[in-house]
């Protein structure tokens, strides 16, 4: 019988300083986040010195916390799984030393892991992979469509030009004068209103399968502005779910050609967009009957988290991944080189 392995995973790229053990690279248990979004609100975003002065106040406690509910110590952990980035490099910072100081004092291995590698891990803690399959990721930083022939490789075939899906939301939503962040306001406002106003879809030049949103923002920014001079009133309700037929549409209809033409066996969706209720409903009937499985993580792992990291950590431990000391904050840590790593051992 072999031992059960238990991986530390820690992540505090952004706002959130999470830290998870998960079992065997698929069961989750203990995942704690501690969220700052109340602290970032009131500027309209994250300000990256407040994230940083908030992963230092939290990283103990989240540490803590994590080791009491999962009835374990550190004894127990066969290896320390952090965020080494993309994301802001204060924040990365936090999390990278913090998993150094006890991988360190503890003589245990560590692992730098990519942020968005982690997002799409998040599905094997539901479902096993099954490969060639393609993840489309979108969240606040982040618009791709990756092909993943097996564990820990990753070609991205797509990705946005300018804004993240993610950060298209958030922007319309500051116009829609909604709180950060917009996304879920927008979600919830889509599905009480009409998608009667004809925001443009940017396709891109034929078989590309690269985003854009920018224009689809300037042109609701615009669309306000306009009625507000006419003295018109659009119904926020309305705005939301034009916009959000706009972006599921592109979406939706990209990650389709791709899945067809890659011939993939499954497609997995991540990152906090993933969240969206009408992107999930959209592509649960895109994809129904074409015998291609659809999986997307429930709400709590589309959002950042470490049991992600943790799941995806454990990949890369087993294929034999390993920091050293110098392990650094790479805050444009890039997807391909991150994957070639693997490879290369
Ligand atoms: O993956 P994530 O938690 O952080 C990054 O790595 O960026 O994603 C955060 C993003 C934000 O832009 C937020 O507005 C968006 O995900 N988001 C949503 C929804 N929930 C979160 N966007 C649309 N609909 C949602 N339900
Ligand atoms: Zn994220």
């Amino acid at each position: 019988m072999t031992k059960d392995q238990y991986i530390l995973g820690i992540e505090t790229s952004c706002d959130e300083t999470a830290m998870s053990i998960v079992k065997n690279g698929v069961e989750i248990v203990a995942n704690v986040v501690a969220s700052q979004i109340e602290s970032h609100k009131r500027f309209g975003g994250v300000v990256p010195e407040i994230a940083s002065r908030h992963h230092v106040e939290q990283i103990t406690v989240v540490l803590e916390e994590t080791f009491s509910k999962a009835e374990m110590t550190m004894a127990d952990i066969d290896a320390i799984t952090v965020t080494e980035g993309p994301g802001l490099v204060g924040a990365l910072l936090i999390g990278v030393n913090s998993a150094k100081a006890l991988a360190f004092a503890k003589s245990k291995p560590l692992v730098g892991v990519h942020h968005i590698a982690g997002h799409i891990y998040a599905n094997r803690l539901n479902k096993e992979f099954t490969f060639p399959l393609i993840a489309l990721v979108v969240s606040g930083g982040h618009t791709e469509l990756i092909l993943m022939r097996e564990h820990g490789s990753f070609e991205i075939i797509g990705e946005t030009r300018d804004d993240a899906a993610g950060e298209a939301y958030d922007k319309v939503a500051r116009t829609l004068q909604l709180p950060y962040p917009g996304g879920p306001h927008i979600d919830r406002l889509a599905t009480e209103g009409q998608a009667n106003i004809n925001f443009p879809r940017a396709w891109l030049e034929e078989g590309s399968y690269d985003f854009s949103f920018s224009g689809l923002k300037s042109s609701v920014i615009n669309t306000l502005h306009n009625a507000e001079q006419r003295d018109e009133v659009l119904k926020k309700e309305d705005v939301a779910a034009s916009f959000q037929a706009s972006v599921v549409e592109v979406l939706t209809t990209k990650t389709y050609k791709a899945a067809k033409e890659y011939g993939v066996k499954q497609v997995l969706v991540a990152g906090g967009v993933a969240a969206n209720q009408g992107l999930r409903k959209e592509l649960t009937s895109k994809f129904a009957d074409t015998g291609i499985e659809l999986e997307i993580p429930p709400l709590h792992l589309c959002t950042d988290n470490a049991a992600m990291i943790a799941a995806a950590g454990s990949i890369a431990y087993n294929q034999g991944h390993r920091a050293g000391w110098d392990l650094n904050a790479n805050p444009s840590l890039d997807l391909e080189k991150y994957s070639l790593r693997g490879q290369q051992r």
